[in-house]
């Protein structure tokens, strides 16, 4: 079992929610950048931008939760269908009992196909949420309940934390979860550095798994970020809302668009909020007034999308071996199996 002295030297404590479901807290304070911080800075640059970490707060999640079910989006029904698919794949590759790592708690539709997986073949499975935010509010009751020989422990921190922190914790093989194509987000140089952690954290029979999607028809691309209904231009502009809320800022939603589009370039959908006026805007909490001329662009995600031997090659580069990818049917999205090089 773990060492408590290491725990504490790593700054965590250890919270009984109930005898099945724990989770683990820094207590040292963090020198992470508050909101206000950050968006004083992003917003004063020549080109604005605001860091898409920042689409999620309660509303936000709830759009992104939306988008997911939208027709246009077919990441999130395609990366299913693969999971559904591994069912029969997967355990080929687990050859010993393995606990389930999550980075980013996700949706618990996914989590579920995964701990299926697990439980098939062990008696009891262990189910590591690794998360900044709070995620033991939702879906851990409804996954205690699916699953009797089920212990779920939290650990609330970034992946770069969590990570260091399942590696200090026991020698139990991890089968770590990346999913949703978080990894999109990433600039290239960051996806290196990321995978790199990854890897650094991982013991002998780890196994990384992740989902990432893949460059394709510019039409499907675009449409899955400008739907039909509006809910990624709601989930856009929610950003500005959120600084409303939180800054006590006085952005007019209604004088911005939401606009995404595919740059061919670099591989990746651009979403941006385009003032549709000349226009200022206080954030007191932020202690600033900024102007807005017409047209002007802020920046709030990249979307990059990968090719297989891109794919491949980021592996490669970062001490991976890959043990199988899967894609869908259409070549739409991709499943990586990955274990360290040692
Ligand atoms: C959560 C980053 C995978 O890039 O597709 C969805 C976020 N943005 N629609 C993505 C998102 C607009 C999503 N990721």
């Amino acid at each position: 079992m773990h060492s408590k002295t290491i725990l504490q030297e790593l700054g965590y404590n250890l919270h009984e929610v109930n005898p099945r479901l724990h989770y683990f807290k820094p207590n040292t304070s963090k020198t992470e950048k508050t909101f206000a911080e950050e968006i004083s800075y992003s917003l004063t640059q020549n080109s604005k931008f605001i860091h898409p970490k920042f689409f999620y707060d309660q509303t936000g999640s709830r759009l992104f939760e939306q988008i997911c079910h939208l027709p246009e989006y077919y990441l999130t029904r395609t990366e299913i269908s693969i999971l559904k698919f591994l069912k029969n794949e997967l355990p080929q590759f687990l050859d010993k009992s393995y606990r389930l790592v999550e980075l980013g708690s996700g949706s618990s539709t996914k989590t579920k196909l995964l701990l299926d997986i697990l439980h098939d073949l062990q008696e009891r499975v262990e189910y590591f949420p690794i998360d900044i935010s709070d995620i033991l509010k939702e879906g851990s009751q409804s996954l205690l309940e699916s699953y009797e020989n089920l212990h779920i422990t939290g650990v609330i921190d970034t992946y770069e934390g969590g990570l260091k922190f399942i590696k200090s914790f026991d020698n139990t093989p991890n089968l770590v979860a990346f999913l949703g194509s978080s990894f999109g987000n990433f600039e290239y140089d960051d996806s290196i550095r990321f995978l790199h952690d990854v890897n650094s954290t991982m013991k002998q029979s780890d196994l990384f798994l992740a989902g990432i999607d893949l460059v394709k028809d510019k039409k499907i691309l675009e449409d899955a970020y400008n739907d039909s209904r509006g809910v990624t231009a709601q989930f856009n502009l929610n950003v500005l809302q959120r600084i409303n809320n939180e800054l006590d800022a006085n952005f007019d939603i209604d004088k911005f668009y939401h606009k995404a589009e595919f740059n061919e370039k670099e591989n990746r959908i651009e979403m941006y909020l385009r003032s549709k006026e000349v226009q200022s805007v206080n954030i007191p909490k932020a202690n600033l007034s900024i102007d807005f001329v017409k047209d002007e662009l802020i920046h709030t995600e990249h979307s990059h999308k990968y090719t297989v031997s891109q794919i491949e090659n980021m592996m490669d580069e970062t001490n991976f071996e890959i043990k199988k990818i899967w894609q869908d049917p259409y070549q739409n999205y991709s499943m990586i199996l990955a274990s360290k090089i040692f």
